[in-house]
């Protein structure tokens, strides 16, 4: 058992990104990391789903994930005229009907204060913090601290690595750019032995791409201690995941997961879709920065799921997306990926 799994808890190094509370206490029950989506969410929220994973984890291990950077809090205003004018024209071209405008949390673009989530994390019984982007302030990693909490990083290239040991992280989490949302651009099959190689001796798992146990023995070969899932996530029994995108993921080939700025401004490899292929035509405009894009598009994709728009529907996905053909449990997924730590002969 390698220390940082000791220092968890966790009876398997399988860590997994989810924003539904139900996919993170079923991976703390199976034996493995739940870690939170948490960036959109308020104070109060968080704080009652951290309430309702300690209750339904059976005492595994789980944490949150915050992106520390400006950017959240309230919007400015007003949206550009042309861009407001591109989406009616969007929804009259594809006959998108009116919805409720009650919205997603997945999509909602506001938020609480990272020092009011990283507060709440820590007496919600997270056993670490993870950024997803960016360093904490030095005050928000004293809270981390003081909380005796875990801090861990993604990272995309191997120049981040150090801001991030400056910072006294306690592991490091490599994402290849064949994961789902906002990536950089090497593979993690390029990124993890380079991240290992600068992270002098702290602990990385292997993020982006992780599917199957053929795929786990690579990140251990690669000198991972461990790996970290998104994508696989969503179309397990327990996610959230609406039926209209669940549906759309289970017949996706890899090629399906695209970069496209279309859904937040940023970045990010998701599902392609006749709203993101739209965006790329001659004459779109080019996406807002975050956080107006997402403000742009909110009401539209709300509307998308709601009324069960296959064709239109997209959620950030990886390239792994190929390779989710059916639904399963998570106690099965973490069981099936156990084989991955136990050797070749497994496969
Ligand atoms: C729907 C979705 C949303 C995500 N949002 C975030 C996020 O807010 N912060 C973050 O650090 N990673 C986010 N990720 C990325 C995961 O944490 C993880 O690194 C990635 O999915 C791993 O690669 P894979 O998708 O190939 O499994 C998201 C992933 C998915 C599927």
């Amino acid at each position: 058992m390698s220390p940082l799994q000791e220092r968890i808890g966790a009876r398997s190094m399988v860590f997994g990104f989810s924003q539904d509370k139900e996919v993170v206490a079923a991976l703390a029950r199976a034996g493995g990391v739940g870690i939170l989506g948490a960036k959109r969410r308020t104070r109060q929220q968080l704080r009652a789903e951290l309430s309702w994973i300690r209750d339904h984890a059976d005492g595994g291990a789980y944490g949150v994930n915050l992106v520390f950077r400006s950017g959240g809090g309230s919007l400015p205003a007003p949206l550009p005229q042309r861009h407001l004018d591109f989406v009616a024209q969007l929804q009259r071209r594809f006959d998108i009907p009116a919805g409720s405008t009650e919205g997603s949390p997945h999509l909602d673009p506001t938020r609480g204060s990272i020092p009011e989530l990283v507060e709440e994390s820590v007496a919600g019984g997270a056993r670490m913090v993870v950024s997803g982007l960016g360093v904490p302030e030095p005050e928000v990693r004293d809270l981390i601290r003081a909380g005796d909490v875990l801090y861990g990083a993604t990272v995309g290239s191997p120049r981040h690595v150090k801001h991030h040991r400056a910072v006294g992280a306690d592991f490091l989490v490599a994402q290849g750019s064949e994961a789902a949302g906002h990536v950089g651009s090497i593979s993690t099959m390029v990124l993890v032995p380079q991240v290992v190689d600068a992270a002098g001796g702290l602990p990385v798992l292997a993020a982006g791409g992780v599917g199957d146990p053929r795929q786990v023995r690579a990140a251990l070969a690669l000198g991972a201690v461990g790996v970290w899932l998104g994508s696989t996530l969503l179309t397990t029994t327990e996610s959230g995941l609406p039926a209209v995108l669940r549906r759309r993921l289970l017949a996706a080939t890899s090629d399906d997961a695209r970069l496209t700025r279309a859904l937040t401004g940023q970045d990010e490899r998701a599902l392609r879709s006749a709203w993101t292929d739209a965006w790329q035509e001659d004459g779109a405009p080019p996406p807002l920065q975050p956080p107006l894009q997402a403000q742009l598009v909110h009401d539209t994709l709300v509307r998308i799921i709601d009324h069960e728009l296959e064709a239109l529907a997209s959620v950030a996905v990886g390239e792994v997306v190929g390779m989710m053909a059916a639904e399963e449990t998570v106690a099965d997924l973490v069981e099936r990926l156990g084989a991955g730590f136990d050797g070749p002969e497994r496969a």
